[in-house]
């Protein structure tokens, strides 16, 4: 092994480039850097330490005092250097991570919005106001004559079966959870002014409400659910009115270009009747006729049905106290959720009806 230097000058010499080498580090990463050079394991001084055996006894002792003395004075020196450096970075991470308690709170929670029903059965009425209808409005338990016979169901009419009307008190006041929104139809006819005159025609009405039947409670059942309900009665009311207000809400709802299509059905309270149907939004027909290609969503009929509609029954009429000789109209009822399944993409009607945020918040900012 090659003879140390280790004479007093060299000595000083390395201690100086230690020090100069600490007090340049502006970081502490970048001083650990500089300990490593100066006193790591193969730093100068550190590898001269090591061979002070090799020199001749009264040399040895100098040399090991004063290589002693500067590692201790770069040790004291990197020492003091880190404690001033780590003290500022940690004074920097404080400043940067201070809280200030006095701060106004920037978090506002949430004081809660309509749920997507209600504003969508708000969105429905809409529509009709700015045609300058009318909203009307009944109650939701209702008498048995308002939601039956009044709409031409007689006492063995097979929807007033226990299986999909929830009977209220029925032997005394003959009350029912209202099946569907048409007993306001009734009412709307039969309806008075403040001073007691009757309502006077025509009649431009709405109505926006909930409804009950003892249902499945599945994903595109639920036994309380919504319904729009809508009255005209007027001078020379044809099918061609009512299909024409339905095409305009329907473009309101899902756009212009929207295809619908009424279809011969059945109501006791409409004559004639008809199911209004909407053009599959996922499949745009293309699935009809064509088994490679299936949609769940119209179950491959290229139309999925939105609601029922038709031209008053005279009976319903004479029932509401219309002079059925003058005054025709027209009426339809569609379900809330399931426009709202349609527009927006809601699978499963259970997850209106549970109360989680999310899905409220989802549809706010989504598929519209
Ligand atoms: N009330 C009917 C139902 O609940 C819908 C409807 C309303 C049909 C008005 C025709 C006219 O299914």
């Amino acid at each position: 092994m090659d003879t140390p230097d280790l004479t007093e000058a060299s000595v000083a010499a390395l201690v100086a480039a230690g020090v100069a080498a600490f007090e340049a580090a502006a970081t502490t990463a970048e001083l650990k850097a500089a300990r490593i050079a100066h006193l790591g394991d193969k730093a100068p001084l550190i590898l001269a330490n090591r061979a002070i055996g090799s020199l001749p006894g009264p040399e040895r002792k100098d040399a090991g005092q004063r290589v002693g003395a500067a590692r201790a004075e770069l040790n004291k020196v990197c020492e003091e250097r880190h404690q001033l450096l780590a003290d500022a970075e940690l004074h920097e991470r404080l400043l940067a991570e201070r809280v200030d308690v006095t701060e106004p709170d920037s978090y506002f929670p949430t004081v809660g919005e309509p749920h997507p029903i209600t504003a969508l059965m708000d969105e429905l009425a809409d529509v009709f106001v700015a045609m300058g209808w009318e909203i009307a409005e009944g109650p939701e338990l209702e008498a048995e004559w308002m939601n039956f016979d009044a709409l031409n169901m007689g006492p063995n009419h097979p929807a007033r079966a226990t299986s999909d009307t929830l009977f209220i008190d029925p032997i005394e006041n003959h009350l029912v959870l209202r099946t569907h929104t048409s007993p306001v139809q009734i009412r709307a006819m039969l309806s008075c002014d403040y001073t007691g005159r009757r309502r006077e025609l025509p009649i431009y009405v709405v109505c926006p409400g909930t409804t009950f039947r003892a249902d499945e409670f599945d994903a595109t059942h639920v036994p309380a659910f919504h319904q729009l309900e809508g009255l005209v009665v007027d001078k020379g009311i044809t099918l061609g009115h009512l299909k024409g207000t339905l095409d305009h809400l329907a473009a309101v709802m899902f756009g212009e270009g929207v295809r619908t299509r009424i279809r011969p059905s059945y109501f006791p309270f409409t004559e004639p009747s008809a199911e209004l149907d909407l053009e599959c939004f996922v499949c745009h027909g293309a699935s009809v006729g064509n088994p490679d290609a299936p949609c769940r969503t119209c179950n491959s009929e290229g139309w999925i049905e939105w609601g029922g509609c038709g031209v008053v029954n005279p009976r319903v009429l004479a029932a509401g106290g219309v002079d059925t000789e003058i005054y025709s109209g027209f009426a339809f009822g569609m379900g809330v959720e399931r426009t709202l399944m349609f527009r927006n993409g809601a699978a499963d009607m259970r997850d209106m009806v549970e109360g989680d945020i999310r899905f409220s918040q989802a549809l706010v900012g989504g598929a519209r």
